[in-house]
C-alpha cells in the first residue's frame, strides 16, 4: 500500500521538494510511477478538473491512477488539482485521494477564505490534506500573467483562517508555457517560506528552466507542479514515431515511446528536485 497524504511526503524526512505531475490518461500514471520508482523518490499524481472535463467523469481515471499508485514501490500521493467545484473535492475524498487542491483564487479574499475553510473541514474529517491558492497564478484560462504576486501577510492570515496544509503562491510563473523561459521572484519565495507555517507550492513550473527550479527549491518551494512540459515531451515522441512510419495505426506503437519519453524526463526532474 503506497498511497499517502501530501503532508507525509512534504514532512521532514521526505525529499527536498516533491514533483507533482498531471495525469491525463492512464499512460501518464504508468510513466510517473515508473519514474518515481527509478528515482527512488515519492511522487504526486494529480488529476485536474480540466482532465475530469475531458473524460466526462472523475471516477474512471481516478480509479486507474489510484491503482497505479497503490502498486508502486515508492510513496504516491493521488491529488485533485485546481478543483473549483466542491462536489468534485468531495468525490475525490470519497475515492481515497491523499489531498485535494481547492482553487478559489478567482474569488475575492473573504469568499476564498469561507469556501476554502468549508472544504478543509470536510477533507480533514476524512484524513485528507488540502492545498489552496492565493494570488492567482495566471495562464489557466490562456491569459499569461507572470506579474501576479502573493502578499506574505495576507497569505499568513489566509493559512490561519482556513487551516490549509499547503499553499500555491504567485511568484512569477504562469500556467501552460511551452518554452522554459520564466524567471521567479526568489526573494519573495524566501519571505513566504519564512512567514508561512505550511509548504509552498509552485504552479506553472513547465515554464521554469532547470536552474531556476533548483533556485526556487533552495528558496523554499516544496511541491513543484508540472503539466504542460509533459505534453511537450509526450507529443514530440508521438509525432516522431508517426512521422517515421506513416502507415502505423496501432496506438500502442506510438504511445509506448511517448510513455517512455515522459518516464525518462520525469525521472530526471524528480532527481533534480529531490537533491
Ligand atoms: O496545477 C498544475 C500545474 O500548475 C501545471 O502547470 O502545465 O504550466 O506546468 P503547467
Ligand atoms: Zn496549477
Amino acid at each position: 500500500m503506497s498511497l499517502v497524504r501530501l503532508t507525509e511526503v512534504l514532512g521532514g524526512s521526505g525529499p527536498r521538494a516533491v514533483g507533482a505531475f498531471n495525469v491525463i490518461m492512464i499512460e501518464h500514471a504508468e510513466a510517473l510511477v515508473a519514474a518515481a520508482e527509478r528515482a527512488g523518490q515519492p511522487v504526486v499524481l494529480q488529476i485536474s478538473e480540466n482532465a475530469v472535463k475531458y473524460h466526462g467523469a472523475l471516477e474512471p481515471i481516478a480509479r486507474a491512477t489510484l491503482a497505479a499508485g497503490e502498486a508502486a514501490a515508492v510513496p504516491v500521493v493521488v491529488h485533485l488539482d485546481h478543483a473549483t467545484r466542491t462536489d468534485l473535492t468531495e468525490e475525490a475524498i470519497a475515492l481515497g485521494f491523499g489531498s485535494v487542491m481547492f482553487d478559489a483564487s478567482k474569488l475575492g479574499y473573504d469568499e476564498n477564505v469561507a469556501a476554502t475553510a468549508a472544504v478543509v473541514a470536510k477533507a480533514h474529517a476524512a484524513g485528507v490534506d488540502v492545498e489552496a491558492e492565493l494570488g492567482e497564478v495566471g495562464g489557466k484560462d490562456g491569459v499569461h500573467a507572470p506579474g501576479a504576486r502573493t502578499d506574505p501577510d495576507e497569505a499568513a492570515a489566509f493559512v490561519e483562517a482556513t487551516g490549509v496544509d499547503a499553499l500555491a503562491v504567485a511568484v512569477g510563473s504562469s500556467h501552460a508555457m511551452t518554452e522554459r523561459t520564466a524567471s521567479l521572484d526568489l526573494e519573495l519565495i524566501t519571505r513566504l517560506r519564512d512567514r508561512l507555517p505550511v509548504p509552498l507550492v509552485l504552479h506553472g513550473s513547465s515554464g521554469v528552466p532547470d536552474d531556476e527550479l533548483v533556485r526556487a527549491v533552495e528558496a523554499g518551494m516544496r511541491k513543484i507542479n508540472i503539466g504542460t512540459h509533459l505534453n511537450v515531451v509526450f507529443t514530440r515522441a508521438v509525432r516522431e514515431r508517426l512521422g517515421a512510419d506513416p502507415d502505423l495505426v496501432d496506438p500502442r506503437k506510438y504511445l509506448t515511446p511517448a510513455r517512455e519519453a515522459v518516464a525518462d524526463e520525469v525521472t530526471r526532474l524528480i532527481t533534480l528536485l529531490a537533491r
